[in-house]
């Protein structure tokens, strides 16, 4: 990215500077459903013509077909290598519109306007872009800062509660890997009595922006950032594939978090003070996710699938106290089983 994000209500009169300042060829507005209806009219009130395309809302449809849609009507619009993308949604939008401008014509200019909270602390920042395949998430992808991204946090307000919370494990996970202060923050706070997250973003995103400057390509410290994703991944892609059982990334990744967490403090790195203050920080906003004895073994075995591994060795992100992350830490399939079974305890 070249400018840190624009976080606060100037985000959307920002956007117009922008495009008043080095304006595009042609201009291009990706929304989805839901940020086409809820989201669109703001947006549109600042900016010159443009044409919109709508994609259907929804992680299935993170796909190359979408993709292929995406790209014919650029192609249809005659975009140029000059021409911007604004791309409108949550995570899914900001990821699969990033990941085609950066693949149309090699390369048109690209901007973030990031509308979930899941996305404005997290998807929206570093670069990665991308969409799923054959049943593997974010399998195909590439890594391509936008040239700006514009957070406006009045847009949560259209928001339903579970997908706040979504965004607020990853608020949660920032703060525990690499500041102290600002977990200290979080403790006594519950997602339903926030009224202004403009601050909370900004801290946020200032932690993932400091990681990933780092480690563009997460070849080291960027790997901070899947703490709780391990196991929070392993739950999410299982209970997913359970007929009728229904978990947001969000979900899912706060119980990794806490069981991440057990796995630190089992390992001396956590105090059990430490490990209660992240379980009292977790469960103010969430309700603890189900599931059985028997479905732990099935439930582990996914950690063997994370991007993150090397081989058959099993690398998760570890707490070496509150607010210091360590990666590259091995584990074994027991000791994640071990971890399912202390958080379901
Ligand atoms: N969401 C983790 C990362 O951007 O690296």
């Amino acid at each position: 990215m070249n400018t840190p994000p624009i976080i606060g209500p100037a985000a959307l009169p920002a956007l117009a500077e922008l495009l008043r300042e080095a304006p595009p060829s042609r201009l291009f507005v990706l929304a989805d459903t839901n940020t086409a209806r809820d989201c669109y009219p703001p947006l549109r009130a600042q900016l010159p013509p443009h044409e919109l395309l709508t994609i259907a809302a929804g992680e299935e449809h993170k796909t190359l077909a979408t993709c292929t849609d995406v790209w014919a009507w650029l192609t249809v619009h005659h975009a140029d290598r000059h021409a911007l993308l604004v791309c409108l949604g949550g995570g899914v939008v900001t990821d699969l519109g990033g990941f085609c401008a950066a693949t149309y014509k090699r390369g048109l200019r690209c901007v973030g306007v990031p509308t979930t909270l899941l996305a404005q602390v997290d998807a929206a920042v570093g670069g990665k872009t991308g969409v799923d395949f054959q049943g593997f998430k974010n399998h195909i992808g590439v890594f391509q800062e936008p040239e700006a991204v514009f957070m406006d946090p009045a847009f949560l307000a259209t928001l339903p509660a579970g997908e706040l919370r979504s965004g607020y494990a990853e608020v949660i996970k920032h703060a525990l890997i690499a500041d102290t202060a600002a977990f200290a923050e979080l403790r006594g706070l519950r997602v339903s009595d926030v009224s202004d997250w403009t601050p909370i973003i900004r801290h946020s995103v200032a932690i993932k922006e400091a990681i990933v400057a780092q480690d563009p390509h997460e070849s080291g410290p960027r790997k901070l950032l899947n703490f709780g994703h391990t196991i929070g991944h392993a739950l999410e892609s299982y209970l997913l594939a359970q007929p009728g059982r229904v978990v947001r990334h969000g979900e899912a990744v706060a119980a990794g978090l806490v069981a991440e967490s057990w796995l630190s403090a089992e390992r001396g790195l956590l105090t059990a003070d430490e490990l209660a203050q992240v379980r009292g920080v977790v469960n103010a906003s969430f309700e603890p996710l189900r599931f059985a004895e028997n479905e732990i073994a099935e439930i582990a075995a996914y950690a063997l699938h994370d991007k993150k591994n090397r081989g058959d060795s099993i690398k998760c992100t570890l707490l070496q106290g509150i607010g210091h992350g360590i990666f590259d830490q091995a584990v074994t399939i027991a000791e994640i089983s071990d971890a399912l079974r202390a958080y379901a305890a």
